[in-house]
């Protein structure tokens, strides 16, 4: 695990694009795993100045990490309209190309494996963005006593629900499942890329990197295991952890 602590959420979100655009520009149909939130905006932005200035995304395939249960993709909240507004519709990926979970899905079991059998047969992800939730949270995958290891849906937890109606008009209004890669999906990926940014992170990174445990308490501590990561981190994000 490489930890690049940044100087501030600029800097972060330059690093983050720079690495992706490597991945792209070393295999020009690389499969790039997308996240959401408010952390991967800035690397965004900078992925659509980089298309501005000629990286061809027209070769990729991206596979979305989750979406919003019982949201229609054209909802404002929904992670189909945040990945659309904030990067698809920006830079030349082919939409035949783009993978999102459905949060409208009726046969949500057959969804699942059918998108576990998508990203297998496009080669697998090369490169999965990630953020992380205050509760350790990657994708939807909750803190639990057990941990999913395929796509699924999943209930939300309080805190993840009432962290994310700052984007809701009221709380009632935030869904309470979403459809998620899970544990063994975002593994399974060739690189990991997690960003961290701000003082609300602080503590849960601090607390994962000085266990140096794996706990299903922490799903982001399953990045352990993996021999092919990069944290991202901001000086916020980074101020509790020891140098
Ligand atoms: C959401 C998403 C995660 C994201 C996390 C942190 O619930 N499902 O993929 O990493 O919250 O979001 P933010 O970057 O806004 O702090």
């Amino acid at each position: 695990m490489r930890i690049h602590i940044l100087k501030n959420y600029e800097e972060l979100s330059k690093k983050a694009a720079e690495i992706i655009k490597s991945q792209i520009v070393l295999k020009d149909d690389s499969v790039i795993g997308f996240a959401t939130g408010s952390t991967p905006l800035g690397t965004y932005k900078e992925l659509i100045n980089m298309h501005k200035e000629g990286l061809d995304f027209s070769n990729i395939t991206t596979f979305n990490l989750d979406e919003y249960y019982g949201l229609p993709a054209s909802d404002v909240n929904s992670y189909h309209y945040f990945m659309y507004s904030n990067l698809f519709d920006h830079i030349n990926v082919s939409k035949k190309k783009v993978h999102i979970p459905d949060g409208e899905v009726k046969d949500v079991d057959k969804f699942c494996k059918d998108y576990e059998g998508n990203i297998a047969k496009a080669g697998g992800i090369d490169l999965q963005i990630l953020g992380i939730g205050k509760n350790g949270h990657i994708g939807f995958n909750e803190p639990d006593d057990n941990m999913d290891v395929p796509t699924h849906l999943t209930d939300l937890t309080e805190g993840t629900i009432n962290a994310n109606s700052r984007f809701f008009d009221s709380i009632d209004q935030v869904p309470k499942q979403a459809i998620t890669m899970g544990l063994g999906t975002i593994m399974k990926s060739k690189r990991i890329l997690l960003l961290a940014s701000g003082e609300d992170k602080a503590e849960i990174i601090e607390k994962m990197l000085k266990a140096q445990v794996v706990t299903t308490n922490i799903p982001a501590s399953f990045l352990f295991l993996h021999n092919n990561v990069d944290i991202l981190v901001d000086e916020k994000a980074a101020s509790l952890m020891e140098r």
